[in-house]
């Protein structure tokens, strides 16, 4: 068996776009691979496009446990990256730890993501130091952003710049840059030598992420910056409705010849 795409692999991408999508179950990042992504992401996104919830917030290191064991099972060769959610790597060094080494033994994850930038990079230090490679998520963070400032508020040029240099510091191999306005990741993507992963960020970042459901139109809300390549769920509605159709009318099951 060949081994997985490493972070060190995904760090010497910088310069050359890739894509990322989000994976939350072994079918999709199955699609994923085989339609040549080899980075996937286990995004606590999982709690709002498929656990129902209104946030990421209830999600648990469990949720990303299970969620993360299907997409790796699914594929062969994928880097796969897991998040941290909310509360499992705030309070203290040992704790973000514990919870990263479950990600990788539990879950089978490649790397770890977690949210935020200078505040947090102390943290990503640590799980850097005890083996595990970590991607940094700066700009909108979108775990704390409904308890505080809002999915609106954009950080400032300068705060922003000192983050992505923090992460950079800490030994993170990559960093996400969601809702950074263009001009500013733009900027940033040249300063740093990891490569950013953009989300609503504009055109220059090294690599774009989106999420599943929305490259494959299956979520109702998508946000304006992303992109339905397909509209599955209204082929999923007509599926099911043919279907519904087709037992109630008796013409499936078909009659078997006598
Ligand atoms: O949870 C998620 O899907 C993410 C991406 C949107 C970057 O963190
Ligand atoms: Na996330």
């Amino acid at each position: 068996m060949k081994p997985r795409i490493g972070a060190a692999e995904i760090a010497a991408r910088k310069g050359k776009p890739f894509p990322v999508v989000t994976a939350y179950d072994a079918p999709f990042a199955g699609c994923a691979e085989a339609a040549g992504i080899d980075v996937v992401l286990v995004g606590d996104s999982l709690g709002m496009v498929v656990l129902g919830y209104g946030s990421t917030t209830p999600v648990d290191v469990h949720d990303m446990i299970r969620h993360a064991g299907a997409v790796v099972r699914g594929t062969q060769r994928a880097h796969v990256i897991v998040d941290l959610p909310f509360g499992t790597y705030e309070a203290s060094d040992e704790r973000a730890i514990a919870n990263a080494v479950r990600l990788i033994k539990e879950g089978g994850a490649s790397s770890v993501k977690l949210e935020g930038g200078d505040a947090i990079a102390p943290r990503i230090r640590a799980i850097v130091n005890a083996g595990i490679p970590v991607c940094a998520h700066i700009g909108l963070l979108p775990q704390t952003a409904a308890l505080g400032e809002g999915f609106k508020t954009r950080r400032a040029r300068e705060a922003l710049v000192r983050d992505a240099h923090a992460v950079v510091t800490a030994g993170a191999y990559a960093v996400v840059l969601e809702m950074v306005d263009p001009a500013i990741a733009a900027a940033i993507t040249s300063e740093v030598g990891i490569p950013t992963i953009g989300i609503g960020s504009g055109p220059d970042c090294d690599a774009q992420v989106l999420v599943m459901h929305d490259v494959l139109g299956l979520y109702p809300n998508p946000p304006k910056f992303a992109k339905a390549y397909a509209g599955l769920a209204n082929d999923a509605t007509n599926a099911l409705r043919a279907y519904a159709g087709e037992v109630r009318s008796g013409a499936f099951p078909a009659r078997r010849a006598e």
